[in-house]
């Protein structure tokens, strides 16, 4: 249903691009597959199911014929585009083929044997398990009762060796998020030889957005901190591979060696749009609000324990072991998250569109009630 609406609406992008005639065969292609209905809902990946901007669309199609070139001006327009979108310098930005590549960068140029990296656990482990693959050492802070940030535990954990504290808001895998003015007065406080690392990955969709959370106007103070951000989840642009990290140009400069190039030329011109087009951004973040609330007033009715959720998934408890859920609620045509150690009795499912989580939710109640966890 809800693709077929994305058909029509891209299809009106294309009219206007000119190119509809070309790309009516894939649409029809795509129309009848998914009328065949193969595939399992996939709320795994964290990914965004109600699309991306038309605008983005139709600018990567007027773009199109322009690849033969290198994407010099498209990189200053997309940068342009952060910077005001950021209230930061351009000189502070750093374009990426996505926010994983700032986390890896990050992670190379301030690991070595002896230094560490604080973290929490569960979080999201992959500026972290580089860190430890360059000879540092992982300092894990257990989250508090409500899955969230123990900032006066994470201020403890750092010691003379600590070169990064990483902040994911909302933590993936739980969603909370820790209260901003809180988180504020916590970064201006740490050692200011140690970085701070602000992953704000899903932060668009927490309720009161980037403007109450972010990090990143505190990068006008001169912090030593580095922001990112991803155009992979409120966008919903993740398979095209664009994003940035934000610091000041000292912190970039330590970061360069690492660079492996920045978004492609599409991606460029797409993200720009994107950025942009801030009705599409509202509207995506809407859906998100809604499909978030629905499930979890769900959740909560069949006393089902979750952490508070401000991303696009919802960490749950099952009483059932992560791997083994997943192989139950596949059976059911439902991919769910993997496990998120040492809380392997919970699951992360992530945010679908409103039918694809009424489809969650009947076999969520199927195989709980199976279990013997819900009663039938
Ligand atoms: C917390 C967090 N940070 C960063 C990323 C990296 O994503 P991307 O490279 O698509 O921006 C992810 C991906 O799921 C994530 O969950």
């Amino acid at each position: 249903m809800l693709f077929l609406q994305n058909v029509s609406k891209y299809a009106r992008v294309l009219t206007a691009t000119g190119a509809i005639l070309a790309t009516n065969a894939v649409f029809a292609q795509h129309e009848v597959d998914d009328s065949a209905d193969a595939g399992p809902v996939k709320i795994s990946g964290n990914e965004n199911a109600f699309g991306y901007s038309p605008a983005a669309m139709t600018a990567m199609m007027q773009s199109l014929g322009g690849i033969n070139r290198y994407a010099r001006t498209q990189a200053e327009d997309f940068t342009a585009a952060v910077a005001a979108h950021e209230k930061v310098p351009a000189n502070f930005i750093l374009p990426t083929p996505g926010s994983g590549p700032v986390l890896s960068m990050t992670a190379l140029a301030y690991a070595a044997p002896g230094k560490n990296v604080v973290t929490v656990t569960p979080g999201y482990t992959q500026l972290t398990n580089l860190f430890a693959s360059q000879g540092g050492t992982v300092k894990s802070v257990p989250l508090n009762e409500n899955l969230a940030y123990d900032l006066k535990a994470i201020e403890a954990a750092i010691d003379k060796d600590t070169v990064i504290v990483y902040i994911c808001n909302p933590n993936n895998p739980t969603g909370t998020v820790p209260d901003p003015e809180e988180l504020k007065a916590f970064v201006r406080r740490i050692p200011k030889n140690v970085l701070i690392f602000a992953d704000e990955a899903y932060l668009e969709l927490a309720p009161g957005g980037v403007e109450k959370h972010s990090l990143a106007p505190l990068l006008n103070e001169g912090l030593n901190m580095i922001v990112s951000r991803t155009m992979s989840k409120a966008y919903g642009m993740a398979g095209l591979r664009v994003g940035y990290g934000m610091a000041k140009p000292e912190i970039l400069t330590k970061l360069r060696p690492y660079y492996q190039g920045g978004p492609n030329l599409l991606a460029l011109v797409g993200g720009t749009a994107a950025i942009l087009d801030k009705e599409f951004l509202a509207e995506n973040i809407a859906n998100y609000a809604k499909v978030r609330e629905m499930v979890t007033k769900e959740l909560a009715g069949l006393g089902i324990k979750f952490a508070e959720p401000n991303g696009s998934f919802i960490f749950m408890e099952t009483g059932i072991e992560a791997v083994e859920f997943q192989k139950l609620m596949l059976a059911e045509k439902i991919e769910v998250g993997r496990p998120f150690a040492p809380m392997t009795k919970w699951a992360r499912v992530s945010i679908g569109t409103e039918d694809e989580m009424k489809r969650f939710l009947v076999a969520f109640k199927k195989v709980m009630t199976a279990q013997g966890k819900l009663k039938g």
